[in-house]
């Protein structure tokens, strides 16, 4: 199957005079074109180096690596170079030339494909207007906001046209507010072009607003891949577990503790964490199951956000019945394809409320 990126069994190794660091693994993955495919995991895993290979800054020792359908880990340095443009970068601290103007800057990469003046100002100009700095040509890199020199970044990156925008934690140092703004450029970006983008973060939230897959990578391997949403219902890997619950905002009053300890004794009594995705909220699905199963409902915390920009919602509900009502409700939830975890070790939810 053809993907615009596609990584085949790469492997690297980091030797200095002290120690030997394995960073990559045998790391294969496939970016479909026009996708935004999200790479993430904890610092140390192996996501930059594996981001750096796709255009040989860092040279793999094993595996292939194609773009756009030429292998480029067999290009020579004259090749490699004309493959580059195709393949635009931006980076968490943005790598301006401060001694260039905002336009200098963008234009840096037409300069070195040596297009003539008129035509790279023209150029320069339009990638600003399309970034938001049409007003900031003439200022130095010194004079902007973070978030404004991420904008340069990204129009730089675009001079050439490229067919994949590689991110390397463009937003990781950036406020909150400010995350969402250039998160929202990029998405802008990949709709109205089509243009792939693989961008790196350590944070669940950037992949949950933009990305349609993700790869989680840790320990310099792929430690599972697919559709976000698939991920957010039903995370197998731990690392995944674990970040989205970093993520999650979901937080539970004390009382609800008390309930959690309770619930976890009784046997006619299960708390369950529901994910639900779309236009539906959980509620007629818990009210159904009142009505038709007989059990009672304790919502314990509720919370809403949205995976691009669909609603994904997760709800912590204590249930009780008599008999098997809670397990026939059980079944009939995971039957409309409501994602079903039941929580039975309490001090895991715990951990997970209190952030920890
Ligand atoms: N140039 C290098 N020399 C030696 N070790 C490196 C080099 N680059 C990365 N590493 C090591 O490789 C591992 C993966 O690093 P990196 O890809 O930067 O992870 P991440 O981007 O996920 O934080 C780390 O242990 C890091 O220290
Ligand atoms: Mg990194």
């Amino acid at each position: 199957m053809a993907g615009l990126v596609r990584l085949e069994s790469i492997s690297k190794t980091f030797e200095t005079d002290s120690k030997r660091v394995i960073a990559l693994r045998e790391v294969s993955l496939r970016v479909a074109p026009g996708e935004i495919f999200g790479i993430i995991g904890l610092s140390g895993a192996g996501k930059s180096t594996l981001v750096r290979c796709i255009n040989m800054l860092e040279v793999p020792d094993r595996g292939k690596v194609y773009v756009d359908g030429l292998e480029i880990t067999a290009l020579g340095s004259r090749e490699l170079r004309e493959a580059r443009k195709k393949i635009g970068m931006i980076f968490q601290h943005f790598n301006l030339l401060s001694s260039r103007t905002v336009l200098e800057n963008v234009v840096f990469p037409l300069e070195i494909a040596k297009l003539e003046k008129a035509d790279r100002v023209r150029k320069g100009r339009k990638l600003l207007a399309l970034v938001g700095l049409e007003d900031k040509e003439d200022a130095y890199p010194s004079q902007l906001s973070g978030g404004q020199k991420q904008r340069v970044g990204v129009a730089r990156a675009l001079a050439n046209d490229p067919k994949v925008l590689l991110c390397d934690e463009p937003t990781s140092s950036l406020d909150p507010q400010t995350t969402r703004s250039i998160l929202r450029l990029l998405d802008t970006i990949n709709k109205a072009f089509g243009l792939t983008i693989i961008l790196i973060t350590h944070e669940m939230d950037a992949i949950r607003q933009i990305c349609d897959k993700v790869a989680v990578i840790a320990d310099g391997k792929v430690a599972e891949s697919g559709r976000v949403i698939d991920m957010f219902t039903s995370p197998r890997h731990e690392t995944t577990k674990a970040m989205i619950r970093g993520s999650s905002h979901i937080d539970a009053p004390d009382w609800a503790v008390e309930i959690l300890e309770a619930s976890a004794k009784a046997a006619d009594r299960r708390v369950v964490r529901l994910s639900f995705m779309g236009e539906s909220t959980g509620r007629p699905v818990i009210s159904s199951i009142a009505r038709d199963f007989g059990v009672d409902i304790n919502i314990l915390t509720a919370q809403i956000d949205h995976i691009k920009s669909i609603p994904f919602g997760v709800m912590l509900v204590e249930l009780s019945g008599n008999g098997d009502a809670v397990e026939k409700s059980i079944d009939f939830l995971r039957g409309l394809g409501v994602s079903v975890e039941v929580i039975d070790d309490v001090s895991d939810l715990l951990t997970e409320v209190n952030g920890g």
